[in-house]
């Protein structure tokens, strides 16, 4: 596939990236300033541009297969720039007629218990809500785009840089937790389980937990 990848020269977007291309799937990768560390690979072009400019994401996204995001918002934005950037690629998608999407969601927005999701549990850490409630608002910008085949991949309740095992589950909608209630996944394994969905589309129009 000829993937467009917002936010590649993120945590999480650098490592879609290398799963991507060790799959044989070429990347053009996004960042504002066209620099991306720690992707290096022939079939890999760094480009630069603004997440929130729709007319740049369809100039961007034109005759590419699929469009993939790992965008968050930066310390120099608030977090309803990831709104902003959830309707700019929804804007500049259909303007391309580009219509497949795996987004990197949040976790928050996911079900621990019949009606209860992650965010509006007590023991969601305070300053993780403002973010996943911004995380929840995109994923509402997805809802309504029916024309596009999105998917909304959300990492476990806690993700950090570690082994890449290729295990991994996924839930519709729920919270992936261990049998000791412990929600993890490494940046390796979700990239992995991201790349999964987007080569299967198994889980269009789906918010999608992932975890162990
Ligand atoms: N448990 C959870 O639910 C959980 C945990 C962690 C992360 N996440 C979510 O996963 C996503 C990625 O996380 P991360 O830790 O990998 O984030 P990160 O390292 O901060 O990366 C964010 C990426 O977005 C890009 N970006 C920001 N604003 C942009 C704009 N206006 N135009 C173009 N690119 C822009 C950044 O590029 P430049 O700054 O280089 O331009 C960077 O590549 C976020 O949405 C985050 O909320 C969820």
């Amino acid at each position: 596939m000829d993937v467009l990848l917002l936010g590649a020269s993120g945590r999480i977007g650098h490592r879609i990236a290398n799963e991507l291309l060790d799959r044989g799937h070429a990347v053009t990768g996004v960042s504002r300033s066209g620099e991306v560390d720690g992707v290096d690979d022939p079939d890999f072009e760094a480009v630069a541009g603004d997440a929130t400019d729709a007319d740049r994401i369809a100039d961007l996204a034109a005759g590419r297969d699929a469009v993939a995001s790992a965008l968050g918002p930066s310390e120099d934005e608030t977090v309803d720039a990831l709104v902003s950037m959830a309707e700019a690629v929804v804007g500049g998608m259909r303007e391309a007629g580009v219509d497949r999407l795996v987004w990197t969601g949040g976790a928050g927005g996911l079900e621990v218990a019949p009606g209860t999701r992650l965010v509006d549990t007590e023991e969601f850490p305070d300053e993780w809500e403002p973010v996943a409630r911004a995380a929840i608002d995109a994923f509402e910008v997805f809802r309504e785009a029916d024309d596009i085949r999105w998917s909304y991949v959300a990492p476990a309740a806690l993700i950090e840089p570690g082994e890449r095992t290729g295990e991994y589950r996924t839930a519709e909608g729920e919270l992936v937790a261990d049998e000791d209630g412990d929600s993890y996944i490494s940046m390796e394994d979700f990239a992995i389980a991201f790349v999964d969905e987007l080569e299967s589309g198994d889980a269009v129009h789906t918010y999608l937990g992932t975890g162990y």
